[in-house]
């Protein structure tokens, strides 16, 4: 009989704290909620010591999800472990995840510890969360690069302490597949007392092995792996969730396991993290990349319409990614357009989809077909979390090849009209110096992209902007036929989202205050209160 594989996804953990990843507290949530929808059986929604904005995240999860597991992580001491057992206090069903990296490179450069003392802080951090909650997991971290029998002392010292899951990190993505999976063939047989601890995977991607690594985990016996949507993580990232999932479901015929994950729940999920973090996956990402399924080639082409099984080995329907077989215009209605939002995922309710209508037909009169990506867009752009403080009027830019540009713009905020011009290298720069002018303080661009939404020169253009305010990086998205014009609307979403995030973590009194705070980072940034 196959056996079952936990799905535990960190990607509001590991996932979040890489680059250009971070999420604030109500998408965090929506995240959560999604990640419920897809069915991960745990789901780790922080490290509540490493900030008050991680704290109140995982007491957030803790509260809104009920079904899956919700763990937070603690490094191997008692203030960590503490924090983190009061966030999961609302949870249903806790779980502490401590870690404590064992391999001699970290113990002598980084922990400046013996052998021995790891040992006895495994046992004893083991001990004090047990002794709050019944499940506990330990990372031996860096244990790829552990000395096997060492590990397996400090494994030995985990379960002994009463721990009930034991993950295994590759944390600098350097195993082989074969490596990795000798190490869980060893842990299992040469720990004692491993009957009732289920053993994890957790892989990075520096050499682009996070994915064969995890199932190489799972040929060795482990039956958890911690992964994460689109694979975000720690620098090259960890292994993705959706490849995971559907390198176990497509090649079952090999690997006699299963997952409990709605798959058609993937493309949703891909397409919410996109949406929240503002990083796209690239357009040949395996499963949800907006390559994934499409066939160039003629002989493909050819094959594929005779019949799908000569190209594919995954059906699109059942990632979740609809097909292209509507194409709605300026002719179709709001039943049309409610069912496509909701093929691609988006349950609409009334006011949203209103809204929803309102943006379509104003592109649908200027564009003939409007397509699944258009859609999107205007979803992700037309129901931000964060409520604006200044929103965009006006907005002109003159530019040529040779010398400088000049932008004005016209923002509103609280009734009151602001309007100022100023010069850049280019449209762009000369409109985000515009918005500054208002604002108060600059913002320096950290990343840049655009795309085209949708095929056709009619097409709209998609700006990602990463740009840095008071130290802090803040992602702004926006779409618009005028790429300098998203580029505009891109940065003050990012301005607006740092103001908010900077007011929030005043506490919640002063998000809701719309008095001038002197002195606040916030005023700083916005001069005129909140
Ligand atoms: O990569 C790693 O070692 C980790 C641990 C904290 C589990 O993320
Ligand atoms: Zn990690």
């Amino acid at each position: 009989m196959a056996d079952k594989v936990y799905i535990f996804d960190t990607t509001l953990r590991d996932g979040e704290q890489s680059p250009g990843c971070s999420m604030n507290l109500d998408e965090k949530v929506e995240m959560a909620q999604q990640l419920d929808r897809l069915g991960v059986d745990i789901l780790e929604a922080g490290f509540p010591i490493a900030s008050k904005g991680d704290f109140e995240a995982v007491k957030a999860v803790a509260a809104e999800v009920r079904r899956p597991i919700v763990a937070a992580l603690a490094r191997a001491n008692e203030l960590d472990i503490d924090r983190a057992w009061e966030a999961l206090a609302g949870a249903a069903r806790p779980r502490l995840h401590t870690f404590l990296a064992t391999s001699d490179i970290h113990l002598q450069y980084k922990l400046h510890k013996t052998r021995e003392e790891i040992l006895k802080m495994i046992a004893w951090a083991v001990g004090h969360a047990k002794a709050k909650c019944q499940d506990v997991e330990f990372s031996p971290e860096d244990a790829g690069r552990t000395d096997r029998s060492y590990l397996i002392e400090c494994c030995h010292a985990a379960v002994e302490a009463g721990a009930t899951v034991l993950n295994l990190p590759d944390t600098v993505g350097y195993c082989l597949e074969p490596e990795y999976e000798q190490m869980f063939r060893d842990v299992r047989t040469r720990v004692p007392g491993m009957d009732h601890v289920v053993l994890s995977t957790h892989t990075h991607d520096d050499l682009g092995m996070a994915v064969a690594n995890t199932l190489a985990g799972l040929r060795g016996g482990a039956r958890q792996v911690e992964c994460t949507i689109n694979g975000i993580g720690e620098r090259a990232g960890n292994a993705a969730l959706e490849e995971t999932v559907m390198a176990l479901y497509v090649r079952r015929d090999v690997l006699p396991l299963y997952t409990d994950i709605r798959t058609e729940e993937l493309f949703a999920s891909s397409r919410l993290l996109t949406r929240l973090t503002g990083v796209a996956v690239q357009r040949n990402k395996a499963i949800v990349g907006r390559n994934a399924f499409a066939h160039e080639a003629g002989i493909h082409q050819d094959g594929v319409l005779k019949n799908a099984i000569t190209y594919e080995i995954i059906t699109p329907q059942s990632i979740g990614m609809p097909s292209n077989s509507i194409v709605l215009g300026k002719h179709s209605g709001r039943h049309a357009l409610a069912k496509r939002y909701e093929e691609l995922g988006y349950q609409l309710a009334k006011p949203e989809l209103e809204r929803a209508y309102e943006l379509f037909t104003q592109l649908a009169d200027r564009k003939k077909s409007v397509y699944d990506e258009d859609l999107i867009a205007m979803i992700d752009e037309g129901f931000e979390h964060i409520p604006e403080m200044f929103s965009l009027k006006l907005f002109q830019s003159v530019s040529s090849n040779e010398g400088r540009s000049t932008a004005t713009v016209e923002l509103e905020k609280d009734g009151a009209v602001f309007h100022d011009s100023a010069t850049g290298d280019g449209p762009c720069d000369a409109a985000f110096r515009a918005i500054d002018r208002i604002t108060g303080v600059p913002g320096t661009i950290a990343d840049f992209s655009v795309h085209t939404v949708g095929p056709g020169t009619d097409g709209r253009a998609e700006v990602v902007i990463r740009a840095r305010f008071e130290g802090r990086e803040f992602t702004g998205k926006s779409t618009s036929h005028s790429v300098v014009e998203a580029a505009a609307r891109s940065y003050l979403q990012a301005a607006n989202k740092a103001a908010y995030e900077l007011k929030r973590s005043e506490g919640p009194a002063a998000v809701a205050s719309t008095s001038v705070h002197k002195n606040s980072e916030v005023d700083r940034l916005f001069p005129g209160g909140y």
